[in-house]
């Protein structure tokens, strides 16, 4: 299989929504980079999507599992197949249709967003509720996308619906509401079709191939079997990074984006479905569990590739954690090497990207071959 022709820059599909602790493109071309074309990509923790966009675009077939309504909705959009077309028109009959939505009131709304704009952010909430088209899908994506970021000096021009927002998380209600107040920030009147209009723009744009295979993304808990329900028994490389040992806040960091997709009007503070993040061991079996799976479902000769690191507050050596939870599966894994990718994706790293949670350390891309345990 030949290199991805275009630069990170160009996948605009990829960017389609920003993820907290999403990995750089690089690492799941560099994964599949002697894939043949009939391999079949599985990632158990796959965030935004981003091994089964290189996935789709490599021609291939992929799996996503993962808790967070978000991930899945934006992991689903990289693999819609549609077009510019058929997706405007779908924004533009949400907008018109009769229907019954909510309006969530109070400061924080009032504050973030203008009241028109508000309203057809939730007649789109609304609209895309029940809708399971592939139009749908990319709609969903790119309007999680647009929901909040940067001011724009010309409202005309703003890539956002929202006053001014952090673009990969959602800052918190009371916090959000100080920061408009102090500085008399007020929200933006926008048209959202607009930023809708050209974010797909920047899709279009690119060379994206048509789908060759139907990918699949199951919002699950990947230590369960049930999440794998419809994932194939022969596959050929398993390409994901897992939460880092201490990171739960992927639901709660993301609550305004989880808002849109079904989830509530306020910040949900309960931990949902998630490794346990009890203690190192603990966390290293409930991934071990999760090798059980995909060692279940690779193929002899499959490989896992899995990004590792750890956050500054809870700083386990990630070799460390990530061999004791190999050592707990009933597979025989064997690392086969690893690279240090240190500071090479400054920025774009998991434990970078935390912010305020954590700042970076070391990261690790970690090959891992196999024999599977009788059943
Ligand atoms: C490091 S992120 C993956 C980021 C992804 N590689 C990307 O580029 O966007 C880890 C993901 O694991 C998910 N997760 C945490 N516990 C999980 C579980 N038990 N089952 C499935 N997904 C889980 C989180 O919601 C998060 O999206």
């Amino acid at each position: 299989m030949t290199a991805p022709p275009l630069t990170e820059a160009r996948h605009s599909l990829n960017a389609v929504c920003p993820y907290f602790t999403m990995f750089p493109l690089s690492f799941p071309f560099r994964a599949l980079r002697q894939a043949s074309p009939r391999a079949v990509v599985l990632d158990p923790f796959c965030g935004r999507g981003t091994s089964n966009y290189a996935a789709r675009f490599l021609g291939l077939r992929s799996y996503g599992i993962d808790t967070s309504p978000v991930a899945v909705a934006i992991a689903k959009a990289k693999l819609a197949d549609t077009t510019h077309t058929a997706v405007m028109e779908l924004a533009r009959q949400i907008l018109t249709e009769h229907q019954d939505y909510e309006v969530p009131e109070g400061e924080f709304w009032e504050g973030a967003y203008d009241p028109d704009t508000l309203d057809q952010i939730c007649r789109l909430r609304a609209g895309l509720k029940r809708r399971r088209t592939e139009e749908a899908a990319l709609l969903r994506g790119i309007v999680l996308g647009c929901l909040h970021g940067p001011l724009a000096k010309d409202p005309e021009k703003s890539g956002y619906f929202s006053n001014q927002m952090p673009r990969t998380f959602a800052s918190k209600p009371a916090y959000s509401v100080r920061y408009w107040t102090s500085r008399n920030l007020l929200p933006p009147k926008i048209d959202v079709l607009k930023p809708i209009e050209r974010r797909l723009a920047r899709i279009a744009a690119e060379e994206l191939p048509k789908r060759k295979h139907h990918g699949l993304i199951t919002q699950g808990d990947s230590t369960h079997a049930t999440s794998y329900a419809k994932v194939q028994d022969n596959l050929s490389y398993v390409v994901t990074s897992p939460p880092y040992y201490g990171l739960v806040t992927y639901v709660q960091d993301q609550w305004l984006r989880n808002w849109f997709v079904g989830g509530p009007e306020t910040i949900d503070y309960g931990r949902g479905k998630q490794l346990s993040h009890e203690s190192p061991e603990a966390f290293a079996k409930s991934l071990g569990k999760v090798w059980n799976h995909c060692g279940d479902r690779l193929k002899p000769d499959g490989k896992m590739i899995v990004r590792f690191g750890s956050i500054r507050s809870r700083d386990h050596a990630p070799l460390d954690i990530l061999r004791q939870s190999l050592a707990s599966s009933r597979h025989d894994w064997r690392i086969e090497g690893w690279l240090d990718v240190g500071t090479a994706d400054a920025g774009k790293r998991q434990a970078d990207t935390m912010g305020t949670l954590s700042s970076p350390t070391t990261e690790f891309d970690v090959t891992i071959g196999f024999s599977r345990a009788r059943r």
